[in-house]
């Protein structure tokens, strides 16, 4: 299984002050934020500066005054649905991971867990499709392939952003200057 670096996910005490540093100083753009569990749960917002990633760095505005870590989590992209739910199926079976979750965004097939420290893991693959974010919903591992790839579809098409992703990459790609 080839697993590659994505993103990573902080928690912010200062959503304003941190998403203006990164963008003037660091040139990310935001892609999308909102509500991450919709209704007055804390905001998210997804930062990118390339067409490959939806988001590079995310900010959700839930660190506590005495918490001393920022993680919320790292993310790492592997190749397949396949990789995703042998990667449940090894954490499952790991004494030192307490807990996992499936879950969809629509645009990945992602589970999350955490390590041992309790710093925060998200293994997923990408789905064919952009979804506006924040969105989530559970995913069934046990499904075929196929089967989860259109519960994936039937949740979220309905969304007015969902559209093939290489047309979310190919507006991404002119926006950052990629082409
Ligand atoms: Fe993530």
């Amino acid at each position: 299984m080839k697993i590659s670096w994505s993103h990573c996910v902080l928690k912010v005490r200062d959503m304003d002050t941190m998403v203006s540093f990164y963008e003037d100083t660091l040139g990310f753009v935001v892609a999308d934020r909102g509500a991450i569990m919709g209704g007055d749960s804390p905001e998210i917002v997804f930062m990118s500066g390339s067409s490959s990633d939806h988001h590079q760095i995310a900010f959700v505005q839930t660190r506590p005054e005495e918490e001393a870590t920022s993680l919320d989590h790292n993310a790492f992209r592997v190749e397949s649905i396949a990789d995703v739910k042998a990667m449940i199926e090894k954490v499952a079976q790991d004494d030192r991971v307490k807990a996992h979750a499936p879950l969809t965004h629509g645009n990945a097939l992602s589970v999350y867990f955490a390590d041992p420290e309790d710093n925060g893991i998200e293994i997923f693959c990408d789905s064919p499709w952009h979804v506006r974010q924040p969105a989530g919903q559970g995913w069934d591992p046990t499904m075929s392939d196929e089967d989860v790839l259109a519960d994936v579809k039937a949740k979220f098409e309905n969304d007015p952003e969902f559209r093939p992703i290489e047309d979310y990459q190919a507006m991404k790609a002119k926006e950052f200057g990629e082409v």
